[in-house]
């Protein structure tokens, strides 16, 4: 099983569009699939149609002795599962800090669904917290979308700082371009200084309105567009993501 997170410090970045689209794209490729929605905003929830609503909300979810599984549900899509965002989930620092070992409590809860799934995406919140270092220990991979301006890019340097500090030991950092409109000068600027980074995944997802259209369809791209110009770059995005994750992620 492989624990892929979808997080920054920034927010309205295209984290959720990502993890959606991601999940969605693994899914169709027969690996079995659980999308973990862990925003209160519960975007994801929405996505695939299942109801942000856990009984016992994040304080019962992080307990020791409670299945994970118990809280998922399945989605229309076949191989793909989804663990509900809750309102609740706003305090999960809270509950978090009321726990020993907070940090490592994530990895803890997720490591029994190492039989029932290869690909684990974790939708997170914006913002820094200790729920954000619990999910970075979690990971093998985390995922960072950068809109190329120079907020985005400080953001990603501020990630990049969190994650050596906290992240799991061996944790890929992988940040990508996100809703990138080539006609302005900044964002083509911007993409040039992302390319010779060198850390960035080649994919850029382009700005479009049909990613909008994902709240209208509820669904990922997969299922109502599959051949735009964004399906196609989150496609390369999960190729080079799965890449990356076979190499020892
Ligand atoms: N590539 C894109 N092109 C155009 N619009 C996009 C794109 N990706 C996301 N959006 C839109 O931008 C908004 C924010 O996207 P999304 O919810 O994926 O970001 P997020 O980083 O998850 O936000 P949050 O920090 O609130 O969780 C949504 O309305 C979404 O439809
Ligand atoms: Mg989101």
């Amino acid at each position: 099983m492989r624990v892929v997170a979808v997080w920054t410090i920034k927010g309205g970045v295209g984290k959720t569009a990502a993890a959606v689209n991601l999940a969605s794209l693994a899914a169709r490729e027969g690996q079995r699939t659980l999308l973990c929605d862990l925003d209160p905003q519960g975007a994801a929830s929405f996505y695939f149609r299942v109801k942000a609503k856990v009984k016992g909300g994040g304080r019962k979810l992080l307990k020791r002795s409670f299945e994970l599984q118990r809280l998922v549900r399945a989605t229309e899509f076949e191989n793909l599962d989804l663990l509900p965002a809750d309102f609740s989930y706003r305090r999960l620092d809270l509950d978090l800090d009321a726990r020993k070992q907070p940090e490592s409590r994530l990895a803890l809860k997720l490591a029994p669904l190492d039989a029932e799934y290869d690909t684990v995406f974790l939708d997170c919140p914006p913002s820094v917290s200790l729920a954000s270092e619990s999910v970075l220990r979690a990971a093998d991979a985390l995922l960072v979308p950068v809109v190329p301006t120079t907020l985005s890019l400080r953001g990603l340097a501020q990630v990049r700082s969190f994650a050596r500090k906290t992240g799991r030991r061996g944790l890929l950092v992988l940040p990508f371009l996100s809703m990138v409109d080539r006609r302005k000068t900044m964002h083509r600027e911007a993409v040039e200084r992302c390319a010779a980074d060198g850390g960035f995944l080649r994919a850029a997802i382009p700005s479009a309105s049909v990613v909008e259209k994902m709240g209208v369809h509820r669904a990922p791209l997969s299922a109502f567009a599959p051949s735009c110009a964004a399906a196609r770059a989150f496609a390369e995005l999960w190729d080079e993501l799965r890449a990356r994750l076979g190499a020892g992620g």
